[in-house]
């Protein structure tokens, strides 16, 4: 049996999305009952990061994605103290929940804050941000899209860029970030370290 962490409603993870076997898009119009865009973040942790833009920006929808069923209850607890009824959370693996269950163009951002570094080389396999990403977000993002990175590791950090340099369907359009970014638990510790802050924003290059 998994090991459960004392304190911890795992009851909510019963109305939390979890991810299909095969493609089986959800209509999010009908689940937040209203077509507000929809902005994801990938590793949303604890949801710290999620649950303030859902309650600052309430005219838009907001889900987290994250693989640790912990993380998400800690989440849907955050969502339930701050009464939000604009978030929802999928439980699994971003790649998979994001081409399964988002229709084509139907993603306004995409947010990755401080995802895992897996430093050592043996482990890059493990980065979430790979090569095969790139088309991925590329379907999944409106014409107008977003999807913004934020890390505190540098070397994750030039390995995104060779990647999008090595293709053409996402460009940078930006190295600046929202500062709320850093209200991430992961973002909130580093900032206390004192570390610099690396980030990018892409958008879609227009096809001719
Ligand atoms: C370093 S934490 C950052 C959490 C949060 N974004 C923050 O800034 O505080 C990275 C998170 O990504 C999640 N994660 C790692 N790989 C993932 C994957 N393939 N799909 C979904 N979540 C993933 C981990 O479980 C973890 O919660």
């Amino acid at each position: 049996m998994k090991f459960k962490k004392k304190g911890f409603d795992y009851s909510l993870l019963e109305t939390t999305f979890t991810v299909p076997e095969d493609t089986n898009f959800v209509n999010w119009k009908e689940v937040f009952a209203n077509e507000n865009p929809l902005v994801i973040e990938i590793g949303c942790g604890n949801g710290h990061f999620l649950t303030q833009q859902a309650l600052k920006n309430p005219s838009q929808n907001f889900i987290g994605i994250d693989l640790k069923d912990y993380r998400i209850v800690k989440s849907r607890m955050k969502e339930n103290l701050l009464n939000l009824t604009n978030v929802r959370w999928i439980c699994g693996e971003a790649g998979a929940s994001i081409e399964r269950m988002f229709a084509d163009k139907s993603v306004e951002k995409i947010y990755m804050t401080f995802p895992d570094p897996w430093p050592k080389k043996r482990h890059w396999k493990h980065r979430l941000f790979q090569a095969h990403f790139i088309p991925l977000i590329a379907k999944k993002l409106t014409d107008n899209g977003k999807f913004i990175f934020i890390s505190d590791h540098e070397d994750y950090y030039n390995w995104c860029i060779e990647l999008i340099e090595a293709q053409k369907e996402l460009a940078i359009v930006s190295h600046d970030y929202d500062i709320t970014m850093t209200d991430s638990a992961f973002g909130k510790i580093w900032q206390a370290e004192q570390r610099s802050f690396h980030s990018f924003t892409l958008e879609k290059v227009a096809k001719e």
